[in-house]
């Protein structure tokens, strides 16, 4: 016998209504009607998702927790409809050392309401495979804050990992990029700051298009010739997008992200909301930027959930700390789009489930299909609001989307079997490493 029933739901895009049958956490049945006399949920034919997987977000903790930890980090997607987060390693200390990455895991432990994994940051290259042992998603690279040498001898130790046959659940170790040039961002910054100016648009300028498209360059050249698997975070232009596509015509292991931010709004976002807009990288002007159309293109989304406290929002453009939190509004802002017609629940399923947990390696999870682990968000595509951060669980209460109208909205998250969002209200639950 099931544990559970989860009656009627509406699977999309065949729209076809199903009951799902949960026991131990794993959907064990799949049929059209359910059993009587048997604990169910009647979900009165409400569109059910396989549970959210976003493989970029910033939980500051341990370190800057005045900021979020990784309990307000997953109540946010809880209520945003994911069921797994996978942190990035700016922490204070960096997930860089094995003693940081164990640690941070049994804050995760601690404190997850969700299912997580962790990146891995690279400092010095001797920590390097002592990290892979415990189970990184990937390694992080920030091309804006390393020299080319720096990056290439990173690249020559994850190369010996794989030669010596190192692997992660039979995996090859992967290299995640933050794509801005260093030195295009330096100096591009300096000339505008030099000239004492102040506005928040400036910022789309200290770090310009072209900054990213040499990152996204040299990130594809290192890829083929040490032939190491890359993934590259937030692309934001419409031509480093055409970079990575020819790089996958030539056999690269490339796969790439789109944030909600870098696909919703342009720069003229930085002159409405002034630092609250400020993320690296920038928002694009118009003619540079991605758009649906473009998503036939791209891998997956992740939210790059940054937040920051108002007061480090609120001072001059240089100085103002970049970041969106954004797993509070994602979801919602994309089934707008959904009912808008301009993105399809396919295109959903394929970012930011199906696609996250094969580049991630993450079993059991991104399908709806007996065997794998019952997490779910199930959402109402009638449900209209007005986006008010006030009511973020997330510790950051801005948003660049303030205001916007929204229509389509997550109704119940479900972790392992569990309920951990109900009509917006948050349960007790304790997330799993995915990896374990
Ligand atoms: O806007 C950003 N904020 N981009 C990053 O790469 C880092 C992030 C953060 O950690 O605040
Ligand atoms: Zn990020």
């Amino acid at each position: 016998m099931v544990d559970l029933w989860l009656k009627d739901a509406k699977i999309v895009p065949e729209n076809m209504i199903v009951s799902l049958g949960i026991e131990d956490g794993k959907i064990t049945a799949l049929k059209k009607i359910a059993p009587k006399r048997e604990e169910c949920i009647n979900l009165r034919e409400s569109v059910i998702l396989p549970g959210l997987i976003d493989a970029h977000v910033h939980f500051r903790d341990p370190g800057l927790t005045y900021k979020e930890d990784f309990r307000t980090g997953t109540m946010a997607a809880a209520a945003g409809g994911f069921t797994t987060v996978i942190d990035m390693p700016n922490t204070r200390p960096p997930t860089d050392t094995a003693k940081a990455f164990k640690e941070k895991l049994k804050i995760a432990d601690h404190k997850s309401l969700v299912d997580y994994g962790l990146h891995a940051g690279v400092g010095k290259l001797k920590d390097i495979k002592n990290l892979f042992k415990l189970k990184p998603a990937s390694f992080k690279l920030y091309m804006d804050l390393l020299d080319d040498t720096e990056i290439e001898e990173i690249f020559k130790e994850i190369k010996n990992l794989k030669n010596e046959g190192h692997k992660h659940d039979g995996h090859e170790p992967l290299i995640s990029f933050h794509c801005e040039d260093k030195e295009t961002v330096n100096s591009s910054t300096l000339k505008l700051k030099s000239k004492g100016r102040y506005k928040p648009e400036l910022y789309a300028k200290a770090r310009p298009a072209l900054a990213e498209i040499i990152a996204v360059s040299k990130a594809l050249k290192l890829a083929e010739k040490y032939d190491l698997k890359i993934h590259i975070c937030h692309v934001s232009t419409r031509e480093s997008l055409e970079l990575i596509g020819g790089a996958k015509k030539s056999d690269l292991k490339v796969t790439s992200e789109i944030t909600p931010h870098h696909l919703l709004l342009n720069s003229s976002y930085l002159v409405k909301c002034g630092n609250f807009a400020k993320t690296n990288p920038p928002l694009r002007d118009q003619k540079d930027k991605l758009e649906f159309g473009s998503l036939n293109d791209v891998d997956i989304i992740g939210t790059d959930h940054a937040p920051h406290t108002i007061t480090e929002k609120e001072q001059n453009v240089w100085k103002a700390l970049p970041g969106i939190p954004n797993l509070d509004t994602t979801l919602t802002l994309l089934l707008t789009q959904i009912n808008q017609r301009n993105m399809t629940f396919t295109d959903l399923k394929r970012l930011l489930c199906e696609n996250p947990a094969r580049i991630f390696n993450i079993q059991n999870k991104g399908f709806i299909n007996k065997g794998m682990d019952a997490d779910f968000v199930v959402v109402d595509m009638r449900k209209e609001e007005v986006i008010n951060p006030d009511k973020f669980k997330s510790k950051a209460k801005y948003s660049p989307f303030k205001g916007f109208k929204v229509k389509g909205m997550p109704i119940m998250t479900m972790v392992g079997g569990k309920i951990v969002m109900d009509g917006g209200y948050l349960s007790k639950n304790q997330g799993n490493f995915i990896y374990s």
